[in-house]
């Protein structure tokens, strides 16, 4: 491996790139125009690739009235000093990394050994929106995207409860005269919190099965008695989805895959037509019959039971999950923008999270563990105030 200076690091940045993605079905982009408008405000120079708003209702016009310049894909990589995307770089784009450039983006890299490489290689200054995380282990550019998550899944499975579509045939909202449906959501934790509350909306009946007693007691505080809380259990589980209309698997366990909270023999007890949601399908799902589906192919059966296992949830609202995601980057954006990124992360330890790779050697030591490479603390890397 080249051995390579970080002095660049610590300069102001003044040129902010933002590329189109070209991922399969991702329709996002990593900038607003009125987040551009902030960073133009505030001196910067923002180049915004053709046509890389368009998935999101945005067009280039949008983006010129708000101060940014329309380049071409060449010019948006290889002019940036920070370059801002959604999804991490795919194998054609592994050329347009370079050593000078930090690059802002979800890289999810601890389960993409060539992109790894690839960003050891190109000596770029990789920091990934999800390992952002403040000191009380809130990971502040992932909860938008659960948040979104958690509100589509009711809607989702009101949908696909019609009889036409393979449901059971039930309102969630019941009428006068006649009970709601009911939702049983495993997991409250934002995405289950945020299932719970568009449930709830749609007139269903809640129980939500939890097993952290301290977010039971704070999901009791701000629910207040909307919503059933129970222990989590396996017996519990088992009795709670016999009468449901829609499960909604929410569980994580951070670092590890899902645990199976519903087994293939379970699924006799549930009634046929009902609707399970494994929103926690990117983590393996908590259903032992759930595999990952598409939003343009997004339910099967097993057992008369529906399946709906869309693994990126936020994907079919673009509009909206632009925006969130947007609102949750611009201030760490604004940050690397106005410091440079050796003294925004010495200003902030949760950015600092963020540096996956740089100069060739990997920062986060998940990342370094799941490759079996060698791990470097980011401070022996970048020491505070280089450049
Ligand atoms: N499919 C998608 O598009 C999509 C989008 C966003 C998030 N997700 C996934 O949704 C899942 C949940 O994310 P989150 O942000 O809500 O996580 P979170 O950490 O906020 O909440 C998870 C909750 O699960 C609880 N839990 C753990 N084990 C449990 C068990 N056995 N029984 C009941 N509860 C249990 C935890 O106590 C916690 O409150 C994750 O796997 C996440 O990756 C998927």
């Amino acid at each position: 491996m080249r051995q390579r200076r970080s002095a660049s690091y610590g300069l102001r940045v003044l040129r902010i790139g933002v590329a189109s993605e070209i991922k399969a079905d991702e329709y996002r982009v990593a900038l607003t125009p009125a987040g551009a408008r902030e960073l133009v405000q505030k001196g910067h120079d923002v180049l915004v690739e053709a046509t890389a708003g368009e998935g999101s209702a945005f067009t280039d016009a949008d983006y010129e009235r708000a101060g940014a310049r329309i380049v071409s894909v060449e010019e948006a990589w290889a002019e940036s000093e920070l370059l801002l995307k959604v999804k991490e770089p795919i194998e054609p784009e592994y050329a347009r990394l370079r050593e000078g450039l930090v690059l802002f983006t979800y890289l999810h890299i601890a389960a993409d050994e060539p992109l790894t490489r690839a960003l050891m290689e190109s000596g770029i200054a990789a920091v990934a929106y999800e390992t952002v995380e403040t000191d009380d282990r809130r990971l502040p550019l992932l909860a938008p995207m659960s948040e979104i998550a958690g509100r589509l899944a009711p809607q989702a499975a009101a949908h696909f409860l019609e009889k036409p579509l393979g449901g059971r045939g039930v309102l969630l909202a019941g009428t006068p005269g006649v009970a709601p449906g009911r939702v049983v959501v495993l997991g409250g934790g934002i995405v289950g919190y945020n299932a719970a509350i568009i449930a709830l909306g749609l007139g269903a009946q809640v129980t939500i099965l939890e097993r952290s007693p301290d977010r039971m007691r704070h999901l009791d505080e701000i629910l207040s008695g909307r919503v059933s809380l129970l222990m989590s259990s396996s017996l519990q589980v088992e009795e709670s989805i016999e009468k449901a209309d829609v499960v909604i698997g929410a569980v994580l366990i951070p670092g590890a895959r899902a645990p199976k909270l519903i087994t293939r023999d379970m699924l006799g007890q549930i009634q046929k037509g009902a609707i399970l949601v494994d929103v926690a399908i990117d983590q393996g799902g908590c259903i032992e019959t759930a595999r990952p589906t598409t939003h343009s192919d997004p339910v099967y059966e097993v057992d008369g039971i529906t399946h709906y296992c869309v693994a990126n949830m936020p994907g079919g609202v673009p509009i909206t999950s632009t925006k969130a995601l947007t609102n949750a980057t611009l201030p760490y954006v604004e940050a690397i923008a106005e410091h440079g990124l050796a003294e925004a992360v010495a200003r902030d330890p949760a950015l600092a999270l963020g540096v996956n790779v740089l100069d060739g050697k990997i920062t986060y030591e998940a990342v370094a563990e799941a490759h079996g490479l060698e791990y470097r603390p980011l401070a022996d890397v970048l020491p505070a105030g280089a450049g």
